[in-house]
């Protein structure tokens, strides 16, 4: 059968106006009258439903009729332009094949439903108005990412997801074993024995590409990586998952300013890039989750992001202690209500601040000259907090192995890292974008639960 998608339609209605079409989709809603039914029906390849009419003399009639919401069904019939209807064309039907029936008690009937209440069903929820846009968004903003470090000459680079190293050192990592529970037991030395299992030494989930990132950008100057990562944080945050995307560029013979700008370029890329792809689905969001949104997103693609260090944040969030839960001080770590005041009420649009207090940042971020911050960079945004966290690297030995031991990392467990430093290292920086936040930023959706089809979050898995 040869189908045509309703992006088609809706994209070009002249060129199918008064034509013979397939089209396929699953029933949105059914009216049904004595002598002729509507339909809606959607193919989720766009936002725009199509309206069927079934009329008596067809003979598929009386099984058209009996349609419940939710059904799969093929429609054989003639496109017709109606200008004067609020939709804009509809298809005459001949014949209505039955793909798959469904039933009255299909869980989303034509009505709102919470965006909690469709959590519940992972596997049905894509077929409403909302997942729908999120998802298509979704896939174009990943799409835009590879279009964007592509025309930027960038190479992709596949990064392991099983890891023997904890490149945050945070140790909220997920492991992977196949020791059986006796053989996992404490030895007599108090550890576990990982010369049994499977790789004979301790293993994870990786929480970041980025320390394979960095050996490839040794030798491609330029590379991305854009792949599941997973962190083991018992945060119950609207914004943290157990299982998220990230994207993490790498660039070599570069520093912090050179980093940011690649991260300005790119967000303002993938937002320019949404709104010519999406306009409907970003015109839903608008009116139905956050009134701004379109003038938001027009605003960041033109304007030039704010800037501010570490000491002068705190500076002027100090100014507001009074009003946050947890009061700010310099060598605090930033909470989301913090970074949110700097990014909404201060700057209204997003910013990057620099330069934080080594003891807060990653052992791999480069010392600056004061000798207690680091080139880090985290770029903030309204509504969200923290979307990219990024920083020059640290390339001179000496000082990156102190760091290590400092942190209680042990040196021989990196030694192919240390190595990037002594063979040929380089200035370098990069940075990790949370994909699930961006998708958040860009769609108004405020929970992560919304914006990732099938969520892993702490306590709960579907
Ligand atoms: O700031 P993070 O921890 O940075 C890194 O992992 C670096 N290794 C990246 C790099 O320089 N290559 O994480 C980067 C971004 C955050 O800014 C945030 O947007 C997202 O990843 N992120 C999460 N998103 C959803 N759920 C979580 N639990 C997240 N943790 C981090
Ligand atoms: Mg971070």
């Amino acid at each position: 059968m040869k189908r045509t998608e309703l992006r088609l339609i809706f994209a070009d209605k002249e060129k199918y106006a008064d034509k013979m079409l397939t089209v396929c989709g699953w029933v949105k809603s059914v009216r049904t009258g004595k002598h002729i039914s509507f339909l809606t029906i959607n193919d989720g390849s766009c936002f725009n439903n199509l309206q069927i009419i079934a009329e008596d003399s067809m003979a598929d009639f009386a099984e058209a009729s009996k349609l419940n919401v939710g059904a799969a069904i093929s429609v054989k019939g003639t496109l017709t332009l109606t200008p004067e209807a609020k939709q804009p064309f509809e298809l005459h039907a001949e014949e209505i094949t039955v793909e798959g029936a469904s039933s009255p008690d299909y869980p989303l009937q034509k009505k709102a439903h919470s965006l909690e209440f469709l959590r519940s069903m992972t596997h049905l929820r894509m077929r409403t108005n909302t997942l729908g846009a999120v998802f298509r968004v979704r896939s174009v903003l990943a799409q835009a990412i590879h279009e964007f470090f592509a025309n930027e000459g960038f190479v992709y680079a596949h990064t392991p997801i099983i890891t023997a190293s904890d490149c945050e050192g945070a140790g909220e990592m997920f492991q992977v074993t196949t020791l059986t529970p006796e053989e996992f037991a404490p030895k007599e030395n108090g550890e576990t024995d990982y010369s049994a299992d499977f790789f004979g030494k301790k293993a994870s989930l990786t929480v970041s590409g980025q320390l394979e990132g960095e050996c490839m950008a040794m030798a491609f100057g330029k590379i991305y990586t854009f792949g599941p990562t997973f962190r083991a944080e018992r945060s119950y945050t609207q914004r943290h998952a157990a299982e998220f995307w990230m994207v993490e560029p790498e660039i070599a013979f570069a520093d912090l300013s050179d980093d940011m700008e690649l991260a300005e370029k790119m967000m303002k890329y993938l937002i320019r890039t949404v709104m010519e792809k999406c306009p409907e689905e970003l015109k839903f969001f608008n009116q139905f989750y956050d009134k701004e949104l379109l003038d938001r997103l027009k605003a960041v693609s033109e304007s030039d992001f704010g800037r501010v260090s570490y000491t002068d944040a705190v500076e002027i969030l100090e100014k507001n202690n009074d009003n946050f839960d947890f009061k700010v001080s310099w060598g605090c770590d930033l909470q989301t209500e913090h970074e949110r005041y700097l990014t909404e009420k201060i700057f209204g649009k997003p910013v990057f601040v620099t330069d934080y207090p080594k003891d807060i940042k990653a052992f791999y971020m480069r010392l600056n000259e004061d000798g207690k911050t680091v080139a880090a960079m985290d770029m903030l945004v309204p509504g969200v907090g923290e979307l990219i966290g990024g920083s020059q690297r640290e390339e001179r030995l000496d000082l990156l192995t102190e760091r290590m031991i400092e942190t209680g990392m042990s040196p021989e467990d990196y030694s192919q890292y240390l190595d990037l430093r002594r063979f040929g290292g380089a200035k370098h920086a990069g940075f990790g974008l949370g994909f699930e936040r961006l998708v958040m930023y860009v769609t108004g959706v405020s929970n992560i639960r919304d914006v990732i089809p099938f969520p892993r979050t702490t306590g709960s898995i579907y």
